[in-house]
């Protein structure tokens, strides 16, 4: 079978950039990207491609160049679903905040209304793909509400993990490591795979096409990201425990990075991972493992969030004592609130977290992020409740100009990786701050050294 006419539900951070991509690559496939949120497809339809609604480098001319060529983004999802004969499922997933499983198990609301609606509107038969993250069976959940809500067309169920990461999408899509495909293991279940893979087989060597059941490839899915998580969650204890011994965790990670058994990448030290994956993931992963008896597993992975949480108030709390341990009515500066440089997403940012601390100390809070809109930051630590949201606007300054988001700060504290920030005239910035002058790089992306020299007390993760 070749897929001539592909639906996507969910114009997000997952769903935008792939379906950009697969429209790139596969001119002869009509690719159709649908969401429930008008402004968001408002803006993907933007004739300005700047205002595209997710930032990710390359993403514009991906986009430019197959927009209203065969990459179409919509809101009437039911046309969508009809013309499809193979549908992503691409909505967002978030932990519940609300009943059994509530801070663990996945919100899979938003899935089954997915399922509801392509079992009424499909006559014709269609595979079906997930690629939000999800738990291990939720496959056979779609698959039991399609085959008994459906008029009587016949559904393949396809796991299809996005292993993408942000700000790197577009490379990691066009040039991945694998692609997991997981199905049913009867005819029909190979046919649908082969499908699927002829799509990728477009662009992406067949050899780095796995396939696999359905099971394997959802929970190929979390553990990935959990054995990630993890490396960063390590290296970060190894930085609490070098600061108290004189080590110096960068040191550390190349030298343990050379063994060719634990490799170089994903050692950076840094004030706690974000992103709306990690922490959701292993979440996930300890509900599943204790739904199933399985204490030891959970808590051997709950572990790796505990010292994430850990880690991002480690920084905070460093902050209010090195400051002579009040914060109070002082202004620190934050460089960066995106959760990694090179993306506009702020979810599970450590930023957040820190600026909750700070302001429980009444510290007031400047940010400067090239890509963050002040709007989103203020709705950041309104959605933890800690404190109103007039509170948050008193406590919360956000200013376009790096320099003049310095000025006469106690400290700065950078929380994002941006590269931007190295480039800084540091000597400009000291001039014009209260001294002493501190820097806390939760990055460890600036010259110590040099800013020492300058006069600050500077203070990295980790040495
Ligand atoms: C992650 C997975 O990498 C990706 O495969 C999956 O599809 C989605 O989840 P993402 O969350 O977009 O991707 O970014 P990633 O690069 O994994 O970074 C996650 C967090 O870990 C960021 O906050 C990043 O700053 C932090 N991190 C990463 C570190 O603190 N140190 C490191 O060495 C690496
Ligand atoms: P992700 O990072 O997983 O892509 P996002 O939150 O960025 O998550 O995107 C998910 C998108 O899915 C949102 O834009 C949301 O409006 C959309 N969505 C959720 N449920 C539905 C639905 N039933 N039909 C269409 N779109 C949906």
């Amino acid at each position: 079978m070749k897929v001539k006419n592909i639906c996507c539900i969910g114009a997000g951070y997952v769903g935008g950039p792939t379906m950009a991509v697969i429209a790139y690559k596969c001119p002869d496939i009509k690719v159709t990207v649908v969401d429930v949120n008008e402004a968001r497809i408002k803006a993907w339809n933007d004739e300005d491609i700047s205002n595209i609604p997710i930032y990710e480098p390359g993403l514009e001319d991906l986009v430019a160049e197959a927009r209203g060529r065969n990459l179409f983004f919509s809101t009437d999802v039911e046309k969508a679903i009809d013309e499809a004969e193979m549908i992503f499922i691409s909505v967002n997933t978030p932990t519940k905040t609300y009943g059994l499983g509530k801070g663990k198990a996945a919100d899979l609301k938003y899935i089954e209304l997915c399922a509801r609606q392509i079992a009424s509107v499909a006559k014709t038969d269609k595979i079906v793909v997930e690629k939000s993250t999800l738990p291990v069976r939720t496959a056979e959940a779609i698959k039991s509400i399609l085959d008994n809500t459906g008029n009587g067309v016949k559904f393949e169920i396809l796991s299809n993990p996005e292993f993408l990461a942000e700000g790197t999408a577009v490379q990691d899509l066009l040039n991945p490591d694998r692609v997991l495909i997981g199905g049913g293991t009867d005819e029909d279940g190979f046919a649908a795979i082969n499908a699927l893979v002829e799509v990728y087989a477009n662009w992406v060597d067949r050899e780095k096409i796995l396939t696999t059941n359905v099971w394997s490839s959802e929970l190929s899915k979390l553990t990935a990201n959990a054995f990630l998580a993890q490396r960063v969650s390590s290296i970060n204890a190894m930085s609490e425990l070098c600061e108290k011994t004189g080590a110096d965790v960068s040191e550390v990670a190349r030298a343990i990075g050379m063994d060719s058994r634990i490799g170089s990448k994903f050692l950076k030290a840094s004030v706690g991972f974000g992103g709306s994956c990690f922490q959701k993931d292993i979440l996930n992963l300890v509900y599943i493992a204790k739904s199933y008896g399985l204490h030891e597993v959970a808590d051997y992975w709950e572990q790796v969030v505990i010292m994430n949480d850990h880690q991002k108030r480690r920084f905070a709390v460093n902050i209010v004592k090195t400051l002579y341990n009040t914060v109070s009515g002082k202004k620190i500066t934050f460089l960066g609130w995106a959760f990694k440089k090179d993306t506009n997403d702020t979810r599970e940012s450590a930023a957040i977290y820190v600026a909750d601390d700070l302001l429980n100390e009444q510290a007031n809070i400047a940010v400067y992020d090239p890509k963050v809109s002040d709007q989103k930051i203020l709705s950041d630590l309104n959605y933890l409740e800690t404190r109103s949201e007039a509170e948050n606007r008193e406590g919360i300054e956000v200013n376009q100009d790096p320099y003049e988001v310095c000025k006469d700060a106690h400290a700065i504290a950078v929380l994002t990786e941006w590269d931007e920030f190295k480039g800084y005239d540091w000597q400009k910035i000291y001039d014009n701050m209260k001294k002493p002058a501190f820097v806390f790089d939760g990055r460890n992306i600036l010259d110590g050294e040099e800013l020492r020299r300058i006069g600050f007390v500077y203070k990295g993760i980790g040495r």
